[in-house]
């Protein structure tokens, strides 16, 4: 199996379900020539998301990792009446760029991209009082999943989701000796979402036209 069978059954897939959809058409493209890397979920992958926060019936959206607002939209999509959404970017051009992609979509009244490193944007949230997100998606530096997950569980509540992107990485996170610090803080990320008491979780890899990947989703426990 190659990367080419890969890619093609993404667009067959992408072309059953998530057909022509001018507004992600429109945020990718302006990603694009704004240079931003190509980092952002497939478009099965971002329908996934929206489906997973509609059925958990999320009214509150932490994502940490926007880039040009690709995932942020459709996870948007999903919020009800009333919902929010609160994204966290560290690269002034990339949150200025999901601005104007998430207002071109029509949720500048419900999703707030917060400029800075997610470590010192985290604690001001839990000091604002938003301490009780439905679900949050991880997606930033992977070197700080670890961190992540710990915030993650400061800002949820019994019942919230959390998904983890890119915790596969062709395989790599295998490999205990791999020097690379992404690869060091996936295995460390998984490692603590495996023990810890106050999650359930798993890990599903995928291939499709972003390579061989995959992503963790845990499930928030009582105490
Ligand atoms: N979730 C997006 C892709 C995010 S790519 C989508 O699927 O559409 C990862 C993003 O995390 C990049 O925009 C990068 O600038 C941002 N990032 C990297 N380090 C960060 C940090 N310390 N805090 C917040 N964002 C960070
Ligand atoms: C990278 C980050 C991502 O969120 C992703 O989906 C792919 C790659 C990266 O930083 O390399
Ligand atoms: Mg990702």
């Amino acid at each position: 199996m190659s990367q080419e069978r890969w890619t093609a059954v993404d667009h067959y897939i992408t072309d059953l379900f998530v057909p022509s959809d001018p507004v992600l058409d429109a945020t990718l493209q302006s990603s694009v020539e704004a240079g931003l890397p190509d980092y952002q979920v497939a478009p099965n992958e971002g329908k996934l998301l929206m489906l997973l926060a509609q059925i958990h019936g999320a009214r509150a959206i932490l994502e940490i990792g926007t880039l040009g607002g690709y995932s942020t939209i459709w996870l948007a999509r999903a919020l009800p009446e009333g919902g929010h959404l609160i994204t966290l970017e560290s690269d002034a051009n990339h949150a200025q760029v999901a601005r104007a992609n998430i207002a071109q979509a029509g949720f500048a009244d419900k999703v707030d991209v917060r400029f800075g490193k997610a470590l010192e944007t985290l604690p001001q949230l839990l000091e604002e009082g938003h301490s009780s997100f439905d679900f949050i998606f991880i997606d930033a530096d992977k070197p700080s999943n670890p961190e992540y997950l710990q915030w993650a569980l400061k800002l949820s509540h019994p019942g919230s989701l959390i998904i983890c992107d890119n915790v596969i990485r062709d395989g790599t996170v295998i490999d205990a000796n791999n020097s690379d610090p992404s690869v060091q803080g996936i295995r460390y990320f998984n490692e603590l979402l495996a023990a810890e008491p106050r999650l359930s979780a798993t890990t599903i890899q995928t291939v499709g036209s972003k390579g061989y990947d995959g992503f963790a989703l845990a499930f928030v426990l009582g105490e």
